[in-house]
This record gives structure tokens, C-alpha cells and sequence, in this order.
């Protein structure tokens, strides 16, 4: 093999390799957060139990996420109307719902809609097409020392 038609055998090589790493890194995140929206995730099927351990939101504001369930705690007491339990997974595109404690609401993280503690819409995507849901807002009991989310 000649000098040149080695190097040009190698240069397409590098090409591929870096159109390979470019496309990799562009990729939608497992968060939903950037990229392409992916398909919304399915809930839980209703009836489901899912809990998490009081002591791990210690505080207002605090939140954790379990098996597509967002809680969060609104007050200090440790009894269940300190907390919601809601999606974990905007119904929109799929986006992951956080709790904007300074905000008062849930927003998504993909196109910024936001939700009330009633689940409530209170403000629809942005730069994005179609519209959501009002999210599910799950019963809870507090026992021994866990904050147990019914899916409904
Ligand atoms: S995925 Fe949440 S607003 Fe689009």
C-alpha cells in the first residue's frame, strides 16, 4: 500500500470515529432534560404502593424520587399532609418534574411547564407543540417511619 492510500484509509477511519462521539454526546440525556423529548414514561399501574423513608426529606423543600414518584415535603410535621406525591415524569414529553420549593410549584425540566400542589396546570410547554395534563396527585400514609405514595 502506497503512503497516500494508507493516510486517506485513515482519515475516513477518524471521520467515523468522530461522527460516532459527536452523535453520542448530542444524545438525549437519561434525565429528559435536553435533546430530542422522548416518549413519556409509563406510570405505575394504579394501586401500586410506593414508599421512601421519612428521615430522607428532613426538611420543607426536600424531595426524592422512587419508582416515577416525586415527593416532596411542604410542611415540618412529620405527618402525611406535609408531603405530595405526584409524577415523576412530566405527561407531556416526558420530561423529569421537579419541586421549585422558592417557586411554590412543580416545573418540568424539558419545556418548563408548571404545576401546582393540586397538580394543576399553570403555565403550559414552552417552544414546543401540544399541550399537557394536569399531573396525578397520590393518596399517602405515613407508617413506621415511611411516606407511602398509592398510585392512582
Ligand atoms: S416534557 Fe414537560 S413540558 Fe414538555
Amino acid at each position: 500500500m502506497k503512503r497516500n492510500d494508507f493516510l486517506n484509509t485513515l482519515s475516513g477511519g477518524l471521520i467515523l470515529v468522530c461522527a460516532g462521539s459527536c452523535m453520542v454526546s448530542c444524545s438525549t440525556g437519561d434525565d429528559g432534560a435536553e435533546g430530542t423529548p422522548r416518549p413519556p414514561t409509563p406510570n405505575p399501574v394504579a394501586g401500586t404502593k410506593v414508599s421512601v423513608v421519612l428521615s430522607s426529606m428532613p426538611n420543607v423543600g426536600d424531595q426524592i424520587k422512587s419508582n416515577s414518584v416525586l415527593f416532596f415535603r411542604i410542611a415540618e410535621e412529620d405527618i402525611a399532609g406535609s408531603f405530595i406525591a405526584t409524577e415523576a415524569i412530566c405527561p407531556h414529553q416526558g420530561g423529569a418534574l421537579v419541586w421549585r420549593v422558592n417557586d411554590n410549584r412543580i416545573q418540568c425540566q424539558l419545556h418548563s411547564a408548571t404545576y401546582n400542589t393540586s397538580g394543576n396546570v399553570l403555565q403550559g410547554p414552552q417552544n414546543s407543540a401540544g399541550s399537557t395534563r394536569m399531573l396525578k396527585i397520590y393518596a399517602k400514609t405515613v407508617e413506621n417511619g415511611n411516606l407511602i405514595a398509592t398510585v392512582g
